[in-house]
């Protein structure tokens, strides 16, 4: 570890500017995590499926088991099911370890949120729109009270008031904290679309969602977030359920090169534009906070691209487990994989580890991250003598 008890403060301040010093010499030369280490202490995390490390599991625990609480959910990195919506580590999971934490705790455990420190809110099935403005427009509920403002009150009436009681903690703690807001969102829209809302009602939802995105952000700055990552939506033309669902006889709705369905795809970038311009103006109102838009898409469509090169020998359309998912597949009766990184798709609408993975590394070792998480590091000094809680394990 870069900062250890026994070390001076005077220690860290040298380390620190031998570390800004390397990064700036290396600049761009390959990243080394550690400067990266030295920005970020904790990771604080919102959003849905992408990212729930169990939340869902433990907040409603539900008999039967949901299909994520099942084997082979689980089976490649935990062995064993987690609460999480792949066979292995969410992208999450892999940011905190390139930088070099532990995996991020879901608020709900098994241990009662006995937790200081890093703390994920994610809920599978949640959306960034309140409940109401689904019920009023027909559309099913998937998980009551688990919306991105559900989460946020999580955020700020259950876990500050009982760990950080004094501003002092609550400063130091949201200085070295990376805040994670989303993936959020795409339940949004997947609902509505998967259960037969047309297309124009749900494009109506966009300046709606990104706005309850942007709104939540400009709330974590008021509470002292210091540094904010918004991933954007995924490619969802290219997810085997919406393959399944949304099948359509005219070539033309497809991508030739992916396969995919171009209306979503577009769908998805509508999304996106409008979150990163949204996020534009809060950064302009906010200089002494960096915001950093996760470009999700793009870090995925290079894999949906060119499968083969990043070595999904299955290509990127099919699920690793197509009976596994929460959506009917084509195929329901299709064995499970052998070799879950041999395929993009892991159950129809999530991805695999592998593909995880890779949108970790495009973001943080690569140029997904806009500005580029690298370049934010040397705007955060927090007080490194502060102690650090103790972790759990996971
Ligand atoms: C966790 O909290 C809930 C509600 O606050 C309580 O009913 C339950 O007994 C607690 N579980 C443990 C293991 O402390
Ligand atoms: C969600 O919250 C509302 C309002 O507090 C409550 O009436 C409802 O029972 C909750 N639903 C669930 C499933 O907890
Ligand atoms: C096929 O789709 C394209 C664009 O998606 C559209 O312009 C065209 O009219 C469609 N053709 C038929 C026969 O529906
Ligand atoms: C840093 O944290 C330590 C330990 O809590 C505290 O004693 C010190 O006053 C803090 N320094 C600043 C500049 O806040």
């Amino acid at each position: 570890m870069a900062s250890s008890s026994s070390s001076s403060p005077t220690n860290h301040l040298i380390i620190y500017f031998f570390l800004l010093f390397l990064s700036s010499q290396t600049k761009h030369a390959s990243s080394s995590p550690w400067s990266l280490y030295a920005c970020y202490r904790y990771i604080i995390g919102f959003g849905d499926s992408l990212a729930d490390a169990g939340n869902l599991h433990i907040l409603y625990p539900s008999n039967p088991p949901r299909f994520m609480d099942l084997p082979p959910y689980g089976e490649t990195f935990f062995h064993h099911p987690t609460g999480r919506c792949s066979n292995g580590r969410l992208i999450i999971d892999f940011i905190a370890q390139y930088l070099n934490l532990p995996l991020v705790p879901p608020f709900y455990n098994e241990k009662n949120s006995s937790v200081k420190g890093s703390v994920n809110f994610a809920v599978a099935g949640a959306s960034a729109l309140p409940d109401s403005f689904f019920l009023s427009r027909g559309v099913a509920i998937r998980q009551a009270n688990t919306s991105l403002s559900d989460q946020l009150g999580w955020f700020k009436n259950k876990y500050l008031p009982k760990f950080y009681q004094s501003p002092e903690d609550r400063q130091n703690l949201l200085d070295s904290s990376l805040v994670l807001v989303g993936e959020i969102g795409g339940n949004d829209y997947n609902h509505a679309l998967l259960d037969g809302t047309s297309k124009d009602l749900v494009g109506t939802f966009i300046p709606e969602v990104v706005g309850a995105i942007s709104s939540t952000v400009k709330e974590l700055i008021q509470l002292g977030a210091k540094t904010l990552m918004v991933p954007g939506n995924l490619p969802i033309g290219c997810s085997a359920t919406y393959l399944s669902q949304f099948k359509s006889s005219n070539k033309s709705d497809y991508n030739p090169k992916t396969g995919c369905l171009n209306w979503l795809n577009e769908f998805a970038q509508t999304h996106n534009k409008l979150l990163r311009a949204q996020l534009d103006l809060i950064q302009k109102e906010n200089p002494h906070t960096d915001i950093i838009y996760a470009d999700y898409y793009n870090a995925a469509m290079r894999f949906f691209l060119s499968p083969q090169k990043y070595g999904f020998s299955k290509g990127a359309l099919t699920a690793c487990c197509p009976k596994c998912g929460p959506y009917k597949l084509d195929n329901p009766d299709a064995k499970t994989c052998d070799v879950p990184s041999q395929y993009v798709n892991w159950d129809g609408l999530h991805l695999t580890e592998a593909a995880y993975s890779i949108i970790a590394k495009g973001l943080i070792k690569g140029s997904y991250t806009i500005p580029q998480i690298e370049t934010t590091c040397a705007n955060h000094m927090f007080n490194r003598s502060y102690p650090t809680p103790p972790r759990i394990a996971l």
